[in-house]
């Protein structure tokens, strides 16, 4: 049995959750203002006007914990030498092929990459919101704002949707990843797998 190495504090992992969570809320009640095939979902939020009303709220929640968690995390996902190279050669991770891949520290590049896809996107979401939130904000901006907040909302939450179904996906797909959210530690063999330059900063090996 390998023993365990800690990856996430309880306060990280409280964030993130908070974070996962508010981001469904808003995916779902702002599917269901963007299309009228998705208007059942209001449904879950008590009905259309509820729905109107709640998700800019549910947004901001997110955006703001987003932003707590973002800070905490944001020197370790700066993009090195090595981590292109390993987006170089991602076929070779992808077919497990790990001979003369680059040593990597607590994130890969993949993690890097879309960490500032979800930074982007979800800088872009607040400040669109803000700018199109009736009846609080939005009579303070000229129309032709609103039209292109609008769209600039619309297209950042597409991006940050598929963004996060990568993100999942990846968690899933990389078995012992997912414990790191819930328990807060990995494995050694995880560590030493997948990010062998932290599990050395981790423990001294
Ligand atoms: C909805 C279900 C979600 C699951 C199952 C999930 C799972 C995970 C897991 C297992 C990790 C740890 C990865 C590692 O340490 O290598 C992680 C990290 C992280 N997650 Fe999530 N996550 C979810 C949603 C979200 C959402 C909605 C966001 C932001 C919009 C997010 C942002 C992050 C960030 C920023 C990290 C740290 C990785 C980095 O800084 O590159 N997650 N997530």
């Amino acid at each position: 049995m390998s023993t365990s190495i800690q990856r996430y504090t309880a306060r990280e992992r409280s964030n993130h959750w908070v974070v996962a969570i508010a981001f469904i809320l808003a995916a779902l009640s702002g599917l269901a203002l963007f299309h009228p095939a998705f208007f059942f979902l209001t449904q879950l939020f008590g009905g259309g006007p509820w729905t109107r009303i709640l998700h800019p709220f549910i947004g901001a929640v997110m955006a703001l914990f987003f932003i707590a968690m973002a800070a905490r995390f944001w020197k370790l996902n700066r993009i090195t030498p090595a981590d292109r190279q390993w987006m170089a050669r991602i076929k070779d991770v992808l077919c497990n092929r790990d001979q003369g891949l680059p040593e990597l520290g607590k994130y890969n590049g993949g993690q890097k990459y879309l960490f500032w896809i979800m930074v982007l996107c979800m800088l872009l979401l607040l400040a669109s919101g803000i700018v199109i939130w009736q009846p609080w904000f939005a009579p303070y901006f000229p129309i032709w704002l609103l039209r292109v907040a609008v769209v600039l909302h619309a297209l950042a939450a597409w991006i940050l949707i598929l963004g996060i179904v990568v993100h999942v996906y990846a968690a899933i797909w990389v078995r012992g990843t997912i414990r790191a959210m819930t328990r807060g530690t990995v494995s050694e063999a995880w560590a030493k797998h997948h990010h062998r330059a932290w599990y050395r900063e981790m423990t001294g090996k």
